[in-house]
């Protein structure tokens, strides 16, 4: 079990490039283990690969989020968003790069994706809710989009000051340590 280090706002690896996965190896199944470890530990809907400095175009959905029986992970490689609609939503989202932050979003209602999974066959996938938001902002994270490019100036300075304040708070306090308390906090839609 690997929990790792999750990018927070502003490091500037959350807006690499990202390439696609070639490789559906045992690198790859290490990869998407580690997430899952580390979504499950932060109480996460979904994590992307470049969140924990990792530049493959791979994101997880909690499975119970992607409407399974059970919360074991849906491995998104390669995802394509193929088809939206059904109207606009408006709700409020987190983000485990932005512990404590949370941010109304529109997005459309429902979404239908193509991706591999991880043994690289393509499957589709569409949903509504909050499956539907989830798979939105996952894939913007491997555009490099974040939640503070979806606000107003004013909200924005707010983020970037909540979030100066948050690295502040963790000087000295042994790094990553206190993410367990930012989990409850993000626990709705961080992802
Ligand atoms: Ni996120």
């Amino acid at each position: 079990m690997a929990v790792l280090d999750v990018v927070k706002y502003p490091d500037p690896r959350l807006r690499e490039p990202t390439h696609p996965v070639e490789h559906f190896d045992e690198g790859l199944r290490q990869l998407v283990r580690d997430l899952a470890d580390t979504m499950f530990a932060l109480n996460g809907a979904g994590i992307a690969a470049i969140q924990v400095g990792r530049l493959e175009r791979v994101f997880l959905i909690d499975g119970r989020v992607a409407g399974r029986e059970d919360d074991v992970p849906v491995v998104f490689c390669n995802p394509e968003m193929i088809d939206s609609g059904h109207g606009i939503s408006i709700s409020e989202e987190g983000c485990l790069s932005f512990p404590g932050v949370f941010v109304e979003v529109k997005r459309p209602r429902w979404v239908k994706f193509r991706a591999q999974d991880q043994d690289g066959q393509w499957f589709e996938i569409e949903g509504e809710g909050l499956l539907a938001r989830a798979l939105q902002h996952e894939l913007d994270h491997l555009t490099g989009r974040l939640l503070v490019d979806m606000v107003g100036m004013v909200k924005k300075e707010m983020i970037k000051r909540k979030m100066k304040r948050w690295h502040a708070s963790q000087e000295g306090s042994g790094g990553d340590g206190d993410d367990d308390a930012v989990a409850d906090d993000a626990a709705p839609v961080g992802a």
